[in-house]
């Protein structure tokens, strides 16, 4: 058998450990099995590009940061687009699964990552597909690989900052990543004890959180704590899609979500506020030991799945137990945080604050 192996849509922690484990699975149980990486994420195969990888090319992996293979993002709606040689990225991507001769493509991604997979089992190449992603946000798994690191990352940083807050009576807004999903956010935010959390998918109403930051300090808090996701979005701007959200907020002079709301909370509450934008320090660096449990779990389930002739899947683990979903019934779908859900109510019963 000879498998494909790529890495798509932005890095994150465990992506390494899940290629170990599929190669050592492989290795291990799959007779005369031969493995390639493909660079670059879909642009390798886009290319036609491959590199073979031995049984000791997966050893030292488990405890590694970021992808060997590197990875980019190749947008979902390019696929489908003729290029000036008249075929589309799909098209020459299954034309090169056909001429590297591979009998199977694991495909290492997010949301963005299995839309793109689908197609391809739609095309005839047998596709397996594995969740990455910091957001947690991929439909049909309770976690995807990296989202643990990720709030670990952000919490040990929210503690940071705590110790600067209290120090100076400061109110800090701390910009976590997640566009559309607020998961990591929400995580983070309850390990740290912030006292307000401001979520994609709970428009924030700024009196609420100006009432409670004016709260605390009454009651004798030496600071308070913001995590606010990179996608928060005001009630005033619930329903506008990104572009109109962007257009309008240039229209109000503001740079960030966080910048805009340290400048009003601070205005409004009378306390000095900052901000501050933990970025790319959360997808980066070596996975904490639940990722790479959930990684060598996902890595050594998908090679099963290999072994038995299973396409057009993805890994998932569902409760304790890792399971697969079909493709096409999980891709273009989103997995986002309820506004209902026990945990979110959990955090506003203890005086978490939600914007709302
Ligand atoms: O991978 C998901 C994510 O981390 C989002 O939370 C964030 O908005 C985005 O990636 C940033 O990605 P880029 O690498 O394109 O700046």
């Amino acid at each position: 058998m000879k498998i494909g192996i790529l890495t798509s849509g932005g890095d994150c922690a465990g992506l390494n450990a899940v290629m170990r484990a599929i190669g050592l699975y492989a290795y291990e149980n799959i007779k005369n099995c031969e493995i390639v990486g493909i660079p670059e994420g879909y642009g390798g195969l886009i290319r036609g590009e491959s590199a073979p990888m031995s049984r000791s090319d997966f050893e030292g992996l488990l405890n590694v940061g970021g992808t060997v293979l590197g990875t980019r993002r190749t947008p979902f709606k390019t696929m489908t687009v003729p290029d000036e040689g008249g075929a589309t990225r799909l098209e020459r991507m299954r034309a090169n699964y056909k001429k590297m001769g591979l009998d199977c493509l694991f495909t290492l991604g997010g949301a963005g990552t299995h839309r793109t997979a689908a197609l391809l089992c739609a095309e005839g190449c047998n596709v397996i597909g594995l969740p990455k992603t910091i957001d947690n946000d991929i439909y049909g798994t309770d976690v995807t690989f990296g989202f643990h690191t990720a709030v670990d990352v952000a919490t040990e940083a929210i503690d940071r900052v705590r110790t600067t807050a209290a120090s100076h009576g400061r109110t800090i807004l701390v910009e976590v990543m997640g566009n559309k999903a607020g998961w990591l956010t929400l995580y983070a935010g309850i390990a740290a004890g912030a006292e307000v959390i401001l979520l994609p998918e709970i428009p924030f109403n700024i009196d609420k959180i100006c009432e409670t930051v004016v709260r605390n300090y009454e009651a004798g808090k030496p600071c308070n704590i913001i995590a606010v996701a990179e996608g928060a979005v005001l009630d005033s701007e619930a329903g506008f899609k990104k572009k109109e959200r962007a257009f309008v907020r240039t229209d109000r002079g503001e740079t960030t979500v966080t910048a805009h709301l340290a400048e009003v909370i601070g205005e409004r509450t009378g306390s000095e506020t900052r901000g501050t934008v933990l970025g790319y320090i959360q997808r980066g660096g070596n996975p904490s030991a639940y990722d790479r449990i959930l990684s060598s779990r996902l890595g050594s389930f998908a090679g099963k799945l290999a072994k038995e002739g299973r396409f057009g899947v993805t890994a998932a683990i569902v409760g304790r137990e890792i399971t697969f979903n079909a493709l096409p019934e999980i891709a273009g779908k989103y997995k986002l945080v309820d506004p209902s859900s026990q945990i979110v109510r959990s955090a506003e019963d203890i005086g978490v604050c939600l914007g709302r």
